[in-house]
């Protein structure tokens, strides 16, 4: 009754911002990502008899997180079991580099729960579970370049779009502060489709966006998935700029990482920023100018430190478990 799983966070490409329905978690907009090879997380469920309540230790700390127990009741209730269960959870990357790991977090706490309880679930089915942890999870469980759909609780599945071998792009994790962000994105969705007059406009806008994006996925073009991933995000914040209250996850230095990558195209550099709800940019870049582009945004003031990825793999299961 024990099970491992690792999954990797993800990137926006087309981001998912806003819901049709909070409690199921259903998005309002089909979206598009990339798993990011470096940025994982390790989660070993072990359901039994023993244990009188669900304890749950997330790097090594004790953790009262709800949102852990009622995707764990969600599991038990496909189940039909009421059995307790112990959650280890392991970041693989510094917990300081203030990146949510809601993404890698609910896609290895669905995978390793699922099989720990002896559910046999098929890939589009954890997309599903996953999903209801949180949306952006649910595109960690297919891994490479993934999308989430819109709909209802049977259409809203995630499917890979391109292998993470297919698309030659790397991304660039720029940390530039650590603390956590002020309005969680459930919040901030929630605030953005009550009244944010962009959001309206970001809807018409999508179709578009999504099809050129699926069409740089397939044609294996870097560079044109970094500039449509740059376009989005600007899009995305629009409507959280335009929202009451405003939700401006960016920083001082978010903008000037935002200007030197705009400076770096002057130079040569196919690079472009993206932006997920926080402050920490994405830099992606066609792999042959990764170094150059990471070497060039060491050397900014503002950057504390940063990582390279490439596109990582889907949610799977692992050896040995965490306890
Ligand atoms: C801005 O998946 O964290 O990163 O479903 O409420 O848990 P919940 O939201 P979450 O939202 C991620 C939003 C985003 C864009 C994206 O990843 O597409």
């Amino acid at each position: 009754m024990k099970a491992t799983a690792r999954a990797c966070a993800n990137q926006g490409l087309i981001k998912y911002w806003g819901k049709t329905e909070e409690s199921g978690r259903l998005p309002s907009n089909d979206s598009i990502s990339v798993c990011l090879d470096r940025l994982t997380t390790t989660t070993t469920v072990e359901f039994s008899p023993e244990y009188a309540h669900d304890t749950v230790r997330i790097n090594g700390a004790p953790a009262g997180d709800h949102r852990v127990t009622r995707h764990l009741d969600l599991v038990r209730a496909m189940a039909k079991s009421t059995l307790k269960a112990r959650v280890d959870s392991q970041n693989g990357f510094p917990a300081a580099v203030g990146f949510a790991s809601s993404a890698s977090g609910f896609a290895a706490l669905s995978l390793a729960a699922a099989s720990a309880i002896g559910l046999n679930l098929s890939q589009v089915e954890l997309t599903r579970l996953a999903r209801r942890g949180s949306g952006s999870a649910s595109r960690s469980i297919p891994g490479g370049f993934s999308e989430l759909k819109a709909g209802n609780d049977e259409e809203a599945v995630a499917i890979q779009l391109a292998s993470p071998e297919s698309v030659d792009l790397r991304t660039v994790v720029v940390v530039v502060g650590e603390a956590p962000k002020k309005t969680p994105s459930s919040e901030g969705m929630r605030i953005t489709t009550e009244t944010s007059p962009m959001f309206r406009a970001r809807l018409e806008y999508l179709p578009k966006a999504l099809d050129d994006m699926r069409a740089a996925l397939r044609s294996g073009d870097p560079a044109e998935v970094a500039r449509l991933a740059e376009v989005d995000t600007l899009n995305m914040h629009a409507t959280m700029l335009t929202s009451q209250p405003s939700l401006i996850y960016w920083t001082a230095e978010t903008v000037a990482v935002m200007h030197d990558v705009r400076a770096m195209r002057e130079d040569g550099i196919p690079a472009y920023f993206s932006i997920d709800a926080g402050q920490n940019p994405f830099v992606n870049v066609p792999a042959p100018h990764a170094e150059a582009a990471r070497r060039r945004l060491e050397q900014l003031p503002v950057v504390r430190s940063t990582f390279l990825c490439a596109p990582g793999g889907p949610t799977e299961l692992v050896d040995p478990p965490l306890f």
